[in-house]
């Protein structure tokens, strides 16, 4: 199954996301790969990779046709391996511009790893550009985080139709696994309020788990580490572990269904 971890706003969660969910993952034994599409790398320096070390990366894939599984590499986490984002993918949204088919320029590089993985995960930018718009074409699902924030609910329902209608317009039928809440901070009464709001439009579409707001996810990237391997018996810690659960049950369900 791959994944894309999508949204349109910055700091919603979706790089802690991304390194801390495919890393629980890979703890209950499923072969893991993260593809960071993000230029500003963070997904790659959350596992260790430092500033030097990060290429060759993603851009080499989407812009020049290096083979994908030359690009991978493995973590300090076992079952888990990287391809890295590097600086390069600053223009890399303008060079596919001037492609044909600029949409679906990385779906056919990722045929090659899907028999190698049960799980791909790609974490994108903050937008929803060409980097994001070839990732959810190149993906069977997508995934949202969102914080509970006023509006959130809004945003989200334009966020779903428009990676579905980019999906459709690509010919691939790519659609929500789930709405993942994040940096959930209980003591603010609007929390509580946008939260039910969004499981009332999203229904079971949204994880039942939710993200607390926890210093030891925030913390962890500096070390280049995921949660797991920092603090793994931070509320954050737990948090990933059952959302691995649950995004097994959702994706084996979505698979049953025939995607
Ligand atoms: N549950 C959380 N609790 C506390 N801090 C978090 C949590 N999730 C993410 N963060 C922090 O919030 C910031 C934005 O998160 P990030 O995952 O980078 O978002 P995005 O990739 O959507 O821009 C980062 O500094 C990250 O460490
Ligand atoms: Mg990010």
């Amino acid at each position: 199954m791959i994944t894309a971890v999508i949204s349109k706003k910055g700091g919603v969660g979706k790089t802690t996301t991304s390194v801390n969910l495919s890393a629980a993952l890979a703890r209950c034994g499923q072969r893991v790969l993260l593809i960071d599409l993000d230029p500003n790398a963070g997904a790659s320096m959350s596992l260790g990779v430092g500033k030097a070390e990060l290429g060759p990366s993603s851009a080499d894939l989407l812009l020049r046709d290096v083979s994908a599984t030359s690009l991978v590499r493995e973590t300090e986490v076992e079952n888990l391996h990287l391809m890295t984002a590097s600086v390069d993918l600053r223009g890399a949204e303008a060079e596919l511009d001037k492609r044909a088919r600029k949409d679906i320029v990385l779906a056919p590089h990722l045929e090659s790893l899907r028999r190698g993985y049960d799980q791909i995960f790609i974490d994108c930018p903050s937008s929803i550009g060409l980097l994001t718009r070839n990732a959810i074409t190149a993906a069977d699902v997508f995934l949202v985080p969102a914080t509970p924030q006023f509006l959130a609910v809004d945003g989200l329902e334009h966020l779903v139709d428009t990676a579905t209608r980019v999906a459709l317009s690509a010919g691939r039928q790519t659609s929500l696994l789930g709405v993942l809440m994040t940096m959930a901070d209980y003591r603010l009464k609007a929390t509580r309020d946008v939260i039910a709001d969004i499981r009332r439009r999203f229904g079971t579409k949204v994880f039942v788990v939710e993200v607390r707001t926890n210093v030891s996810l925030a913390e962890a990237p500096a070390y280049g580490q995921t949660v797991f391997q920092f603090k793994p018996n931070a509320t954050g810690a737990k948090a990933y572990q059952l959302l691995a659960e649950e995004f097994l049950d959702a994706t084996r369900a979505k698979s049953a269904s025939g995607m």
